[in-house]
């Protein structure tokens, strides 16, 4: 397989829909779980490979709102593996200049992981070199209702005029206000559709659907998707840039 070429001008933000860990265990014969073990892996070599590309945010898709439907051992086992990985990890991202920020719903949370969650945000709140965004207990329906919500409590309480209510407004009440929107969304694992991920923000995001399962990411595929992006024409409703 041919090298994919460096690409000059990365996109800033990358958002990536982790899936293919179920198939890619059953496949081999294997426990689903595994599948999921093997994706942390795979976690660790996307954060490493987009940090060397000079792309900024790196936003994954590690636990959705929908995902409380799966059997509650699966469930467990993945609360589980969040667990391991911070408490692995965190130092060692900590050391090499990751700043982690947690988006979703953190309502109803076990306090265990949500005090995790908590200690990783704010011991790497002030490193700049990049940015790991985790995407947990999030649906993008859910986050735009709380945003919402929020907006009606304002103008119950007479904060806000309901005239003065704009996609600004309601972008900044965001889990991901103040990050750049994605610039490019990538999904595993061959299906192709968004699954209650960041709805909103990806509003003119690109996105490159991979066949192979999450587990087998590396940065060779990352720099694959990211070369089709850098191949498009991105044009926010405007029209094709003019050669003068
Ligand atoms: C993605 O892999 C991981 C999570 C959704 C947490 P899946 O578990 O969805 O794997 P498939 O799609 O069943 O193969
Ligand atoms: C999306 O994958 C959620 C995560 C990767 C965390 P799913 O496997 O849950 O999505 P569907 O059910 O195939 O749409
Ligand atoms: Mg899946």
């Amino acid at each position: 397989m041919s090298q994919p070429l460096p690409v000059s001008k990365p996109p800033r933000h990358v958002a990536i829909i982790m899936d293919g860990n179920g198939r890619w265990a059953t496949s081999r014969g294997l426990p689903r779980s595994a599948g999921h073990k093997a994706g942390i892996d795979a976690l660790r070599r996307a954060v490493r490979a987009a940090a060397d590309m000079g792309i900024e945010y790196l936003t994954i898709y590690s636990f959705s709102t929908e995902n409380w439907s799966r059997p509650r051992t699966e469930v467990a086992f993945l609360l589980d593996l969040l667990k391991r990985f911070i408490r692995q990890d965190v130092a060692e991202l900590h050391a090499s200049g990751v700043r982690i920020r947690v988006i979703g719903d953190r309502e109803n949370l076990d306090p265990s992981i949500l005090s995790m969650l908590d200690e990783a945000e704010r011991l790497t709140q002030g490193n700049t070199a990049f940015t790991l965004v985790v995407a947990f207990n999030y649906g993008s329906r859910q986050e735009i209702a709380r945003a919402a919500r929020r907006i009606a409590e304002q103008v119950e309480q007479g904060n806000l005029k309901s005239s003065e209510v704009t996609a600004t407004i309601l972008d900044r009440l965001l889990d991901t206000s103040g990050m750049p929107e994605p610039d490019l969304l990538i999904r595993t694992g061959g299906e192709e559709r968004i699954s209650n991920f960041l709805l909103w923000q990806c509003a003119y995001a690109e996105f490159v659907f991979v066949p192979e399962f999450w587990p087998d990411f590396n940065a060779e595929i990352l720099a694959r998707a990211v070369q089709t992006y850098a191949a498009r024409e991105r044009r926010f409703g405007g029209l094709k840039a003019q050669t003068a």
